[in-house]
């Protein structure tokens, strides 16, 4: 999605506004540009396309001299993406530049009013009426100006003010979409994610909704949206600018399918000790698990698989309902939820909008919510009653993989840990699942080492323009998880079907050549699912085997080719299973040629509902 970034201090802004927006290429976006003040005006430079075009235009024009600037990249909601509807927007008189992510909901009837009054809008964008209404107010009081039209516009933002008038400082607004305040040796930063600022300043804060920040080189000052001063907690971000480079990899996706042993063992070491789970990050009361009627989890995309697979265990675990809802629908299905429901939140990057509104709607109908969360101080971790932290360090690539395998690794600790407080499971099978659990970074470097093998299954099926992945139980949640996986970044048809219901309808897709991937690990329904996989290997399926080692002859009987993970506790066969899936997706849109780090139209972090 849109990213923001912003410079104030004494050294030249473009090129660390060009080098931020850089840094939050992997969001997505389809246009960029920069604003930057010097010689009494604001000179922008904005173009369609990539961050590469807008440097050479930028160098084109002499570079642009000044020491305050916004940078932005723009993912296409409300007018095509084009150079005129790129950001920064300015005002009539050029005067006041503006750049925007989220949505003003409001826009069409402000535009319709600042028509009225004479002004022409230069593009057809919901920002521009941001920057229109700001000159339409301002009269010599920035700050008021911009708590005017605070007041007026409805929506989502993060946005970044430059005003020719005040060219000393940038003013920062956020309801609904993150932004982020970075403080540096005489210079101040903002940017929509930390990514963006980490090569400056570890030092942040985070802006809640409501809040306005007027940055100098020197003093940065926030307020609430009355203009009564606020003060903000400063934190450290520890993520190494080096996570965020791709270290000799070809694309970021790969590099961190091959940083999910270190990622997992990362997140499950800190949390076991004296062999027992150890959750110091929550407070929640014996009593309290005890008494709740249901856990809902809600979440979206691949943080949503991780929610199927979690049903299955957080059942077996802790006998209590589990429901999985995705966060879009959520809240608009009247869900039943009282005090008793516990709603576990999951989300990679924190500031999911639709994850987030689900959230708060949870909270409302007074749930407590516990999250599960890669972004340290993302506001669905600010919001939660509880928050446990996935140690997956910064996330690149648009298609998630190690932070899904985090996710899960804390669906298991949760499950643990609960299961123990309330007496839902024996001694020896918590021993024997936190044994395993402890064992995963090594199994997962054991699958890695064979990518070769997958590589080569990717040769022999890239060429099938529809698969089907079927499953069972936990094997269908990883099958949901391997299809989207696939048609994300290859741009490949696919589906992934619980095993038992393809008969149901969908069988009749299925014809010679079709390739199906049959997941067949999951002990207590392999049977039943291999009389499915035979069903779709007689009507002439290609069919790709992923099973357990010890499984493996008996699935080589039926299907054309079968990969294999070590065997693991049935409860964590999803940690396993799933990376030969994230390969095979990977290295399928390598031989497309895609752009699998950017796959057209996605974004990383969806911040617009
Ligand atoms: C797919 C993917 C998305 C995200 C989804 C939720 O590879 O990454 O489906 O899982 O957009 O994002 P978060 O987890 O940041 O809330």
């Amino acid at each position: 999605m849109c990213g923001i970034v912003g410079y104030v201090g004494r050294e030249t802004a473009a090129p660390i506004l060009l080098e931020g927006l850089r840094r939050l290429e992997y969001r997505g976006y389809d246009s960029a540009g920069v604003a930057v003040y010097n010689d009494g005006g604001i000179q922008v430079v904005k173009t369609k396309g990539r961050i590469q075009a807008l440097a050479q235009q930028v160098e084109e024009r002499g570079g642009l001299a000044g020491t305050i600037g916004l940078g932005h990249t723009r993912w296409a909601t409300h007018g095509a993406p084009s150079d005129v509807n790129s950001h920064p927007h300015v005002s009539a008189n050029g005067r006041i530049a503006v750049v925007h992510n989220g949505i003003i909901e409001n826009y069409a009837e402000i535009r319709e009013f600042l028509q009225s009054t004479g002004v022409r809008f230069a593009s057809e964008t919901d920002t521009e009426v941001v920057a229109q209404l700001l000159e339409y107010y301002y009269r010599g009081n920035l700050l008021d100006a911009v708590t005017k039209v605070l007041h007026r516009i409805q929506g989502a933002y993060a946005l970044g003010i430059l005003c020719a008038d005040c060219p000393d400082r940038l003013i920062a607004a956020r309801k609904d979409s993150p932004l982020i305040l970075g403080f540096g040796d005489g210079f101040h930063v903002l940017a929509s994610d930390v990514t963006a600022v980490i090569e400056h300043t570890r030092e942040v804060c985070y802006l809640d909704d409501g809040e306005i920040a007027e940055l100098t080189a020197d003093h940065c000052w926030v307020y609430d949206a009355y203009l009564r001063p606020v003060e903000k907690e400063r934190r450290h971000v520890d993520w190494e600018i080096s996570a965020a480079e791709k270290g000799g990899y070809e694309h970021f996706m790969l590099k961190e399918i091959m940083e999910q042993p270190k990622a997992v063992h990362d997140t499950i070491t800190p949390r076991i000790r004296d062999g027992a789970v150890v959750l110091d990050e929550l407070e929640f009361s014996t009593s309290y698990l005890k008494s709740l009627e249901k856990i809902y989890i809600i979440a979206c995309g691949s943080s949503y698989h991780v929610g199927m697979a979690a049903k299955y265990v957080l059942e077996a675990l802790l006998r209590k309902p589990v429901e999985v809802a995705l966060a879009s629908e959520f809240r608009y299905c009247n869900p039943i939820v009282s005090e008793r429901t516990l709603a576990l939140v999951i989300s990679q990057s924190g500031e999911t909008i639709d994850t987030l509104a689900a959230l708060r709607e949870a909270k409302r109908l007074g749930a407590r919510v516990l999250s599960i969360v890669n972004v340290v101080g993302s506001t669905i971790a600010r919001e939660s009653d509880g928050v446990l932290y996935t140690w997956a360090g910064p996330e690149i690539a648009v298609a998630t993989t190690k932070a899904y395998s985090t996710q899960l690794a804390v669906v298991d600790l949760i499950g643990l840990a609960f299961a123990k407080t309330m007496g839902t499971l024996g001694d020896e099978e918590y021993k024997a699942l936190l044994e395993a659990l402890e064992r995963l970074p090594q199994q997962l470097e054991e699958i890695l080492t064979h990518r070769e093998q997958i590589q080569y299954l990717a040769s022999i099926y890239f060429n099938h323009p529809s698969v089907f992945f079927i499953g069972r139980n936990l094997d269908y949640a990883v099958g949901l998880e391997g299809s989207l996986k696939l048609k994300e970044i290859s741009y490949l048809h696919s589906e992934a079907y619980a095993a038992g219901e393809l008969k149901h309808g969908t069988i009749s897709l299925i014809e010679p050549g079709t390739l199906v991937v049959a997941l067949a690990g999951c002990r207590p329904v392999f049977e039943k699912t291999m009389s499915n996989v035979v069903e779709v290997k007689s009507r002439g399926a290609d069919v790709l085997g992923l099973t357990i080692a010890p499984l493996e002859s008996a699935v080589g009987k039926v299907v054309d080719y079968t990969l294999t993970v070590p065997e693991t506790h049935p409860l964590l066969l999803p940690s396993l299973e799933v990376v030969p899936m994230q390969l095979f997706a990977y290295y399928v849109a390598l031989m497309h040629g895609c752009d699998i780090d950017k796959p057209r139209n996605l974004a990383k972090s969806v911040t617009v509902e």
